[in-house]
Order: C-alpha cells, then structure tokens, then sequence
C-alpha cells in the first residue's frame, strides 16, 4: 500500500542524509508526533497521519541545492529565500498522489509560527492545522538534539531552554509544554 509514498518517504531521509542502521531523524520526528497525537485523543487515522508527515514533512529540500541545505555558517539572504520554497516544492511533489491529500496540510505548513512570522503563509495559533503543529514541535526539538553533518547536537537542556523560550512565539506552547513532558520517555518510543 502507498507504495509511491513509500518511494517518496525514502527518498525524504535521503534529504537529511540518514543511513538505515540507526534511528534517523525523520523517523523519529515521526514516532513523536504519532505519540502527541495520541496523547491528544486524536482519531486514528489522524495519529498516523501525524506519523506519515513526520516522515515527509521536508521531502521539499530535495529540491533544494546541497550546497544551501549543508552550507556551514549562515546563510545568506538569498540562500534562505531558497531554502524557504522548501515547504511549497514538497507540496507540489506529493499532491499528484491519490493518498496524500492529508499530508499537504503538514508539508505546506509545518515553518509556520504560532506568532504568525513563519512561512509560506503567515497563519497564526490556531490557523495552523494541528498537525502541522505538531510535526513543527517535533522536529525542533530532535533537529536541536540531533548531530547533523555541519554541527553537533545541543546539549538535552539548551534544547529544552530553547523550546521553552520560543512557547507561544515560534510553537504552539501546549504541544511544547507537552513535548517537554514527554521527553523522559522518548528512549522507549525508539525501542519499542
Ligand atoms: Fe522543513
């Protein structure tokens, strides 16, 4: 089933460089937004719709230049207005699939901030599928812990400290309250 998602999910931890012997970023983005969702009682099928757009949320930066996506050091402004298409390319690369009309929510919306300063479209709050909300926390939080090829993870607190400093600014700070609650049992998530 979904067999072309399951081609395009690949290819989405091809963008962050994940070998397959270890639990990779996309996965485990995933497992955390299916376990917030499951926490908020969502239905099911919306869980493992949280599950599948954590896996494909920047499946967009394969369109991406490598050279802006693992640039060491800041990027300029024209580099960031490249990287910032990445949600709208991803968009455009899922939509033609019958099952992934639910996904598109997430993929298009998962830079935009609670304080309405994101992208592409400057929602706020709650304008924001949830989803989208989610993903956004989840995917935070393991970017900053996790060591990419241009620099190290954050230490578990300075992650903490500034999921905490961006409550109600850059996430929804309920999903965040609840990620942070949370993150003491994450191992199991990953073992399970
Ligand atoms: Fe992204």
């Amino acid at each position: 089933m979904h067999s072309a998602e399951g081609v395009l999910r690949t290819l989405a931890a091809e963008v962050e460089n994940e070998d397959s012997h270890t639990t990779a970023h996309t996965d485990r983005v995933a497992l955390v937004a299916r376990h917030l969702a499951r926490l908020l009682r969502l239905r099911p099928e919306d869980q493992e719709v949280a599950w599948r757009g954590g896996k494909m949320h920047d499946i967009g930066k394969l369109g991406i230049p490598h050279t802006i996506l693992e640039k060491r050091g800041p990027l300029a402004a024209d580099e960031w207005a490249v990287i910032r298409q990445h949600p709208l390319i991803g968009e455009n690369m899922v939509r033609p699939l019958k099952t992934a009309g639910t996904l598109l929510p997430i993929i298009r919306h998962h830079h935009e901030r609670w304080d309405g300063t994101g992208y592409p479209d400057g929602l706020k709050g709650e304008q924001i599928p949830l989803l989208a909300r989610i993903v956004a926390t989840c995917d935070a939080y393991d970017s900053m812990v996790t060591d990419r090829p241009y620099r190290p993870g954050r230490p578990l607190s300075t992650a903490l400290a500034i999921l905490k400093s961006g409550k109600g600014s850059q996430w929804d700070p309920h999903l965040v309250e609840m990620l942070i609650q949370e993150v003491p049992s994450l191992a199991e998530l990953w073992a399970a």
